[in-house]
């Protein structure tokens, strides 16, 4: 998505070889624009496949999924990461690793959200080692519904989530994908480099 691309390159700011600092559009200061364009992409990519609600976690996966949402015309869950007070009953919960904070966390949403119809497509702002999104397509398994797949903004191409989940069969699309962050540079996969790999 070049729009996004242009973004990263113009605002994207490398802090190591694996972290990429996007703060002034998704995680922290939130372009509305690219957002809506974001959340219309995602929408094209998915159209058809009968989505009925979008899954994602707080907080930086929710301003792409409600965009998305509003472009497919469903609603938009979100997993909590903390308890909440008024959150208490029927939960369906799932353990996420994060290899970044070296803990687990437990992550939640009501039953009453998801059902045995949804069909849900899972988004989330960055895919690092694909555990937020294993344990986002955990809790949409125990609730029975189906996934039709994951949708990222921007994907590290060079850690593993994305062949985990891809492994796994689950359909990913990524609108940015980087290859490599190394020496300050910020590189991006060429859509002929992903067609040689599906090819393979
Ligand atoms: P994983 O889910 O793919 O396994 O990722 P990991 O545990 O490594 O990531 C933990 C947090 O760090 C997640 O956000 C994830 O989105 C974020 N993250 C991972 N790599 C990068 C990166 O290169 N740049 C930025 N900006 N974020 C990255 P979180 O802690 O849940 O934060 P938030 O959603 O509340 O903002």
């Amino acid at each position: 998505m070049e729009l996004l691309i242009e973004k990263i390159r113009k605002e994207g700011v490398v802090l190591s070889p694996a972290v990429l600092k996007v703060d002034s559009f998704l995680n922290h200061q939130i372009d509305p624009y690219l957002m809506h364009e974001i959340g219309k992409e995602f929408a094209e990519r998915f159209s058809g496949c009968g989505i009925t609600k979008i899954l994602t976690i707080e907080s930086s996966g929710i301003a792409p999924a409600v965009m998305a949402g509003l472009h497919l015309n469903v609603p938009v869950v979100f997993a909590r990461k903390r308890k909440s007070l008024t959150l208490i009953n029927d939960l369906i919960t799932a353990s996420v690793y994060s290899f970044t904070k070296e803990e687990s966390s437990e992550i939640s949403v009501s039953e009453k959200y998801l059902t045995d119809d949804d069909k849900v497509l899972i988004i989330d702002d960055f895919l690092a080692n694909g555990q937020a999104a294993l344990g986002l397509s955990e809790i949409t398994s125990k609730s029975h519904a189906t996934i039709a797949g994951i949708g990222i903004v921007i994907e590290k191409g060079f850690q593993g989530g994305g062949s985990l989940l891809r492994g796994q069969g689950f359909r990913v699309e990524s609108l940015a994908v980087i290859n490599s962050l190394e020496n300050g540079i910020v590189s991006f996969e060429k859509p002929s480099e992903k067609l040689e790999e599906l090819i393979r």
